[in-house]
C-alpha cells in the first residue's frame, strides 16, 4: 500500500528527469495556494492554481511535439483541463461527460497529445469554469515555430480581474445569479501572470513579442498601445496572413492576440498597455524604458509561417446552422426547455439557467450541426439578448464570413448584441466539440451546445 504522500513525492520526482517511454508522466497539480496578487501591504490571496500557484507552469512545446501532463486534484471539488485552442485528439479535450469523467479530489488523469499549431494557447478547467477560473486555476501554453521570429524578449501576458474582497481575498459571490444573468463575474482587480502593477523593464528600440491572453471569468479588455509600434501577427494562436499596424486590441475572454512590438517610448519612459474604460485610461501593464537596444530600427517583419488548417470549402455548399441566444437581464426570453419541459424564466432561475441557445436551457441531446468528415460547414449566431458574447468552439479554428469577405482564423468570437456573426470551418476534427459563450458565467447559465464531426 502506497501512501498518498510517498505517491506525490514520486510524481514529483518524474519532473526532474525525463520520463522514460512508459513511465509516469510529468504532473501539474490542482490545489490550494496563495498568491501575493494584491499590493504588499494586504496578506496574499488564498487561490487555487496549477502547482498551487497563480499563472500555473508555463509550458513551452516546439509545433508537432507531444504534450504530456498528469493532472493530479488535490482541490475540494472535481475537476478537468481544458487546453484551449489545441486542434486536439477529442478524447484530451477535457470536457466533463463529454470527452472524459471529471476528475474527482484525490485522483489523477494524464493528458498527452500531438500539439499541430504554432501560437499562443492557454489551459483551465473545464468543470465549474465560474469557480475555477476565478480562484486562479489558468496557465499559458505556448507552441513554437521551427523558426520563431526574430525577437529581444518572448513575453506572455496573462491578464486576469479578480474580485477582491476588501481584504484581498476572493469574494465568495461564485455562484451569483445577478453576475451569471448580466455581464458575469466583472473584478475590481487586474493582474498580468498574478502580479498587480506588472511592470517589464524593456530597452528603447527593443523588438519584443507580447503575447496576450485574456483569462478573465467574463471582462472583455479594450487594450491601448502606448510607445509602442505595434503589429499583430496572430489571433488566437493563428498566425495573420500580414502584420497589422494597431494602437488598440480587444480581447473577449479567452482570445489571444500576438503582437510584435518595437519599443518607441526613450529611455527613461514608460511604454504602457492600457485597458480603455468608461472613466479613461486604466494600467494593465507597464513597460519602464531602461538603456538602449542595439538593433537597427525599422527592421521589416514577415508574417508568422501558417499553421496546417484547412482551406474552407465551398461556402455555398455548405450546410448552415443557426444559433439563437435568448436570456440575460433585459432580455426577451419568455421560456426555456430544460429537463424535456418547457419551463418559464422564474423556474429556470430556480435550477440556475439564465440563457438559452435555441429555446434550450441545457444541453441539447442531439448536436447543433452534425458535420461529415471533412465538410466545411457554417453557423450563423444570433444574439437576441442585451449582452455580447464570446463564442468558442473547441477543436477547430473558425473564420467570421460576412459581406466583407473571409476573417481571420480564430477560436473564440465576440457577439454583440442584436448583432449575427457567421462563422464557417472545415469540420475536420472526429469527436464532439462544445460550442459556448466563454464568459463563463453564461456558459453555465445555459449558453452551451455540441457539434458532431464524423459519425
Ligand atoms: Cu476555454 Cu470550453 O473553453
Ligand atoms: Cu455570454
Amino acid at each position: 500500500m502506497i501512501s498518498r504522500r510517498v505517491f506525490l513525492a514520486a510524481s514529483g520526482a518524474a519532473l526532474m528527469t525525463r520520463p522514460a517511454a512508459g513511465s509516469s508522466v510529468a504532473a501539474l497539480r490542482a490545489a490550494p495556494g496563495t498568491a501575493q496578487l494584491a499590493p504588499a501591504d494586504y496578506a496574499p490571496t488564498p487561490i487555487w492554481g496549477y502547482g498551487a500557484k497563480v499563472p500555473g507552469p508555463e509550458i513551452r512545446i516546439p509545433q508537432g511535439g507531444e504534450l504530456s501532463r498528469r493532472l493530479i486534484n488535490e482541490l475540494p471539488q472535481a475537476t478537468t483541463i481544458h487546453w484551449h485552442g489545441i486542434r486536439i485528439d477529442n478524447a484530451m479535450d477535457g470536457v466533463p461527460d463529454m470527452t472524459q469523467a471529471a476528475v474527482l479530489p484525490g485522483e489523477s488523469f494524464d493528458y498527452s497529445f500531438r500539439v499541430p499549431d504554432a501560437g499562443t494557447y492557454w489551459y483551465h478547467p473545464h468543470n465549474r469554469t465560474w469557480e475555477q477560473l476565478a480562484r486562479g486555476l489558468y496557465g499559458a501554453l505556448v507552441v513554437v515555430e521551427e523558426t520563431p521570429p526574430d525577437v529581444d524578449a518572448d513575453l506572455v501576458l496573462l491578464i486576469d480581474d479578480w474580485r477582491f474582497a476588501a481584504d484581498a481575498t476572493l469574494h465568495e459571490s461564485f455562484g451569483s445569479l445577478r453576475d451569471w444573468s448580466h455581464a458575469g463575474r466583472i473584478g475590481n482587480w487586474v493582474t498580468v501572470n498574478g502580479v498587480g502593477e506588472y511592470a517589464q523593464p524593456v530597452k528603447a528600440g527593443a523588438r519584443l513579442r507580447l503575447r496576450l491572453v485574456n483569462v478573465a471569468n467574463a471582462r472583455i479588455f479594450p487594450l491601448v498601445l502606448r510607445g509602442f509600434e505595434a503589429r499583430v501577427v496572430a489571433l488566437d494562436g493563428q498566425p495573420l496572413d500580414a502584420p497589422r499596424v494597431v494602437e488598440r486590441i480587444t480581447l473577449a475572454p479567452a482570445q489571444r492576440a500576438d503582437l510584435i512590438v518595437d519599443v518607441t517610448a526613450s529611455e527613461g519612459e514608460t511604454a504602457h498597455i492600457l485597458e480603455e474604460d468608461r472613466e479613461g485610461l486604466l494600467a494593465v501593464a507597464d513597460f519602464p524604458v531602461e538603456g538602449r537596444s542595439g538593433r537597427t530600427p525599422g527592421a521589416p517583419l514577415i508574417a508568422l509561417p501558417p499553421n496546417p488548417v484547412p482551406r474552407l470549402g465551398d461556402l455555398d455548399q455548405a450546410p448552415r446552422a443557426v444559433l439563437r441566444m435568448e436570456g440575460g437581464a433585459m432580455g426577451r426570453m419568455s421560456g426555456a426547455m430544460m429537463g424535456g419541459r418547457m419551463m418559464a424564466p422564474r423556474d429556470l432561475a430556480g435550477e440556475g439557467k439564465v440563457w438559452a441557445f435555441n429555446g434550450m436551457a441545457e444541453l441539447p441531446e442531439s448536436p447543433l450541426i452534425a458535420a461529415d468528415l471533412g465538410q466545411t460547414v457554417r453557423i450563423a449566431m444570433i444574439n437576441d439578448t442585451a449582452w455580447p458574447h464570446a463564442m468558442h468552439l473547441h477543436g477547430h479554428h473558425f473564420r467570421v464570413i460576412g459581406p466583407e469577405g473571409k476573417g481571420p482564423l480564430r477560436d473564440t468570437t465576440l457577439v454583440n448584441p442584436d448583432e449575427t456573426v457567421e462563422i464557417a470551418f472545415v469540420a475536420d476534427n472526429p469527436g464532439d466539440w462544445l460550442l459556448h459563450c466563454h464568459m463563463v458565467e453564461h456558459s453555465a447559465g445555459g449558453m452551451m451546445t455540441w457539434i458532431r464531426v464524423g459519425a
